[in-house]
């Protein structure tokens, strides 16, 4: 791309423009449920009084999902505010496919379903079980195995995932209770079609950014070599486990194999195919280079199987990962990170593991790489593991400690970073742990604030999506509360449907664009998208035209 042009009339602070993205936090529209609003944000509040904010849109058609019945999350939500615009998203692009039936005469479809007819192999999917949308859609998978009959294979076998984490926390059973109907209306005496193995999300195959290889070894056990405990159903799997663990969730579920005299239905074999039927990267990354890497070294494969491999979608654009894939993912492009690097801004992205990703790979529209290794940092901070509400501040005071530094040294024009507490903490559905999550990640926004209004910068405060503010489950018609049998709420551990905040705190403003101090009278209606031309303008350059507007009124 070429490089922006510069504002004449303005060409920025003398410190740097530091992007704050506090992830999963957003304004809730219960009271009840609200943590983020019930917590004692005093730096947070502080900050907002003296600047101009507005609320920014979040979830569904404003970040590219098929309807505003979709919550956002952190890979459509990092890429809108990174590449400024929206662009229609996987799980609007897989089910276009399936629709218009394009999947099926790729040639990726047609060599997975070949393999199997000419091995005689069979045909596994692995991939998260539920309608969450945010990695995947129970109907893509249901759609595949339909046709995978029509086309002739014999034999299927699926690897279930629960999820509890962008649907309902005990909900596993709703989904597979009606699944195991649906494979019996299929099953007949040519066409045999199983769930194989699968647990809890947490547990086995979905880790991300390398924050704990030890979960993809399990799920590579579990799914490839049929090693774990053996249940004869899937729900009997789960009746067992929430007996023996009680209070356990859907992506806590410990692992299963399904077997029959002793045997594993469904073991991965030479000559197979498998489809990764997420379409959403982060999580796939790794069980995927389990199944690609010639020479990979982050567990003993023990046996690795010959077969054909594909996923839902090209997880990572930059390294070209995985080598097949069924539907081409959104051709996000011309990034605020690539404007940037050509014209000579110095930039740092910062957060911990767990979010390490999404300020960089998701940020630069899901790309590993940098766009320039002169002028952009990435710093990756140690996330722990272990269940966050026992850790809920996680690394926000590490984080900011580099930042701080940062900022001191003077090095960089715009810094961004991401607290992941609003959203990992609140995914546990603990909500003491996540007003203490609030809190600490609140303390550090006022060490910002400080090191910000020395350096004579901006700071621009917003979030990807909603979470924390709203951790209980309420009824979709009244919006009453739901209860659990013990009187307590039933907690809701998924993202939110919220707005999120977009505050500019700029202790140095002269009047460069207008507002009324209090009275936050920043844009309104716009979505996450916007804070790429807002960041842009406050940096002294013009955002490129076809960028959706910035908030500012310059
Ligand atoms: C996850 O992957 O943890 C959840 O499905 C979504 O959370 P995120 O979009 O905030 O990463
Ligand atoms: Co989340």
């Amino acid at each position: 791309v070429e490089a922006l042009k510069k504002n004449s009339a303005w060409k920025g602070r003398r410190g740097p423009v530091v992007l704050v993205i506090m992830d999963g936090v957003g304004y809730g529209k219960y009271k009840e449920g609200d943590a983020v609003a019930d917590s004692k944000m005093y730096n947070l509040e502080a900050i907002k009084a003296k600047s101009p904010h507005t609320r920014l849109k979040a979830h569904g058609t404003a970040v590219g999902l098929p309807s505003d019945e979709d919550m956002g999350n952190s890979e459509v939500g990092h890429n809108a505010i990174g590449c400024g615009r929206v662009f229609s998203q996987g799980a609007a692009l897989v089910s276009k496919s399936i629709e218009s039936g394009a999947m099926f005469q790729g040639k990726t479809w047609r060599e997975v379903i070949g393999n199997v007819k000419t091995s005689g192999g069979a045909l596994h999917f692995i991939g998260l079980f539920s309608d969450g949308n945010v990695h995947s859609h129970i109907d893509h998978l249901k759609a595949m195995i339909i046709k995978a009959k029509e086309e002739g294979v014999k034999k299927v076998r699926i690897h279930v995932l629960f999820d509890g984490r962008d649907v309902g926390e005990t909900s596993a059973l709703e989904y597979v209770d009606p699944f195991e109907t649906f494979l019996k209306s299929l099953n007949n005496a040519s066409f045999d079609a199983r769930i194989a193995s699968g647990g809890g999300r947490m547990w086995i195959t979905m880790d991300r950014y390398g924050a704990d290889w030890a979960m993809v070894e399990r799920g590579w056990k579990t799914h490839v070599l049929g090693m774990g405990r053996q249940f004869s159903s899937a729900r009997e799997a789960v009746e067992t486990y929430r007996k023996e663990i009680p209070g356990i969730i859907d992506q806590d579920l410990k692992e299963f194999v399904i077997t029959e005299n002793g045997k594993p239905v469904g073991t991965i074999e030479d000559g197979d195919s498998v489809i990764y039927f997420n379409f959403r990267g982060d999580r796939a990354l790794e069980m995927t280079a389990a199944f690609e890497q010639d020479d990979f070294d982050k567990f003993n494969r023990i046996r690795r199987p010959k077969v054909v491999y594909a996923g839902m979608m090209e997880y990572d654009g930059d390294m070209h990962v995985p080598k097949r894939y069924l539907v081409s993912p959104p051709a996000i492009d011309r990034t605020m990170g690539e404007y940037l690097a050509a014209s000579g801004v110095r930039t740092l992205a910062i957060s911990e593991t767990q979010k390490y990703g999404h300020v960089t790979y998701f940020f630069n529209g899901n790309r590993t790489g940098k766009f320039s290794e002169e002028l952009e940092d990435y710093i990756e901070i140690t996330s722990d593991v272990l269940p966050f509400e026992q850790r809920p501040w996680m690394k926000c005071a590490e984080i900011t400690d580099a930042v701080l530094e940062a900022i001191e040294s003077g090095k960089y024009n715009f810094i961004r970073l991401n607290y992941p507490n609003g959203d990992m903490v609140g995914h546990t559905g603990n909500y003491e742990a996540v007003v203490c999550s609030m809190e600490a990640m609140d303390l550090q926004l006022g060490r910002l604030a400080k090191a910000v209004e020395k350096a004579g910068g901006i700071m621009v405060i917003s979030a990807d999506h909603g979470n924390s503010d709203d951790m209980f489950e309420h009824d979709k018609k009244t919006g009453a509360v739901i209860y659990k049998e013990d009187g307590q709420p039933k907690a809701k551990t998924s993202h939110s449907l919220n707005p999120v905040p977009c505050i500019i705190y700029d202790p140095e403003h002269k009047g460069e664009y207008t507002y009324k101090p209090g009275e936050g009278v920043l844009k309104t209606g716009l979505g996450i998208s916007s804070l790429a031309a807002t960041c842009i303008q406050l940096l002294g350059f013009i955002p490129p035209e076809d960028y959706d507007p910035s908030v500012l009124a310059m």
